[in-house]
């Protein structure tokens, strides 16, 4: 006999956003007029610098921002991609294979949409942002956590990869710097992880989001630039969340070969349409415009991050 099920059985067992359920939380407690410091989503504090906020001012203005537009995103800021992701990737990119989404996220989530078959395993260095599993599930695959602790600075290590390797093994997650952990690879990991990847056929989904967030000198070294040959089993994922302070703007995108973009440009044509033009906009603007308030946000945070670092260590026990 069929189960007779209410509700989908597959969405009833995705967890809710941890991440956005404590921030929420946060935020009930800030309007109450309660002290609360809130590090659960990552999201800075700062408001969107304003010549991003005037040039989606602008566009509301205009009405050809009023109407659908191409799905995959305006064609001037898939070339704002295109050219962010040569200087900080170190990837010549088309813009045809670059697709505009509603966040960093649905990145994410269409990446694994994308290149899973059921049971299909993908390997999730751990400790992991929450939402990746989910999403992993959602596309029938199976998450494979390999762990990396304090021991190996939060950097999972190529026979480490090789012990968790099956022949169902189809994605590496692969996500320099790293949330939660703020770790980056270095060029050397970062060549031998996309080497390793390379021989064995596997795909990897890089997620960049935090790329221009690093300190003391450290540049995130993209997996494509270690070795570009991967750059056809290679789907990254960035946005202008973090970056920007533009995370209620929604606005990321994926980059990929040409077959993966196609796909993914099909289901998106189903899911969401066009991101918002006004926040399309507003992205142009943060690409190609000055850098300037983005290197100031960048000097606050590592003000913030070197003291709330000294204040930890000098609980007792804590390292
Ligand atoms: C590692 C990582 N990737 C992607 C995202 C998605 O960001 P957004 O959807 O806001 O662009 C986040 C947001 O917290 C993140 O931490």
């Amino acid at each position: 006999m069929t189960e007779n099920l209410r509700l989908s059985k597959k969405i009833g067992a995705i967890a809710e956003s941890a991440t956005l359920k404590v921030d929420a939380k946060a935020k009930a407690l800030q309007a109450e007029g309660r002290p609360v410091i809130s590090y659960a989503a990552g999201e800075p504090n700062f408001a969107t610098p304003e010549h991003i906020v005037e040039a989606a001012s602008q566009a509301m203005l205009d009405p050809k921002n009023y109407r659908y537009t191409q799905a995959i995103g305006l064609p001037e800021l898939r070339e704002a991609i295109a050219a962010k992701t040569l200087r900080d990737s170190g990837l010549e990119v088309s813009p045809a294979q670059i697709i505009v989404t509603n966040g960093g996220k649905q990145a994410v989530y269409q990446s694994f949409q994308v290149l899973l078959n059921p049971g299909d395993e993908v390997i999730v260095p751990t400790p992991f942002w929450t939402t990746y599993p989910e999403a992993i599930t959602l596309a029938d695959g199976v998450p494979v956590n390999v762990f990396a602790g304090a021991d190996q600075e939060y950097k999972v290590t190529v026979e480490q990869l090789e012990a968790a390797r099956t022949e169902r093994t189809k994605v590496l997650l692969f996500v320099s710097p790293s949330n939660p952990t703020g770790a980056v690879y270095s060029p050397e990991e970062t060549r031998a992880i996309g080497e390793w990847a390379l021989q064995h056929g596997i795909w990897v989904i890089s997620d960049e989001i935090y790329q221009n967030l690093t300190y003391d000198g450290v540049k995130a070294t993209s997996i494509v630039e270690a070795v570009p040959a991967m750059a056809d089993w290679t789907i990254l994922v960035n946005g202008v969340a973090k970056t920007y302070a533009m995370t209620g703007w929604r606005l990321g995108w994926m980059i990929g070969p040409a077959d993966a973009i196609k796909a993914a440009a099909n289901l998106q044509s189903h899911l969401t349409s066009n991101v918002n033009n006004v926040a399309q906009r507003g992205a142009i603007a943060a690409l190609n415009g000055d850098q300037g308030p983005v290197e100031a946000m960048r000097q606050a945070f590592d003000v913030r991050r070197k003291t709330i670092i000294a204040e930890l260590n000098k609980v007792r026990g804590f390292h």
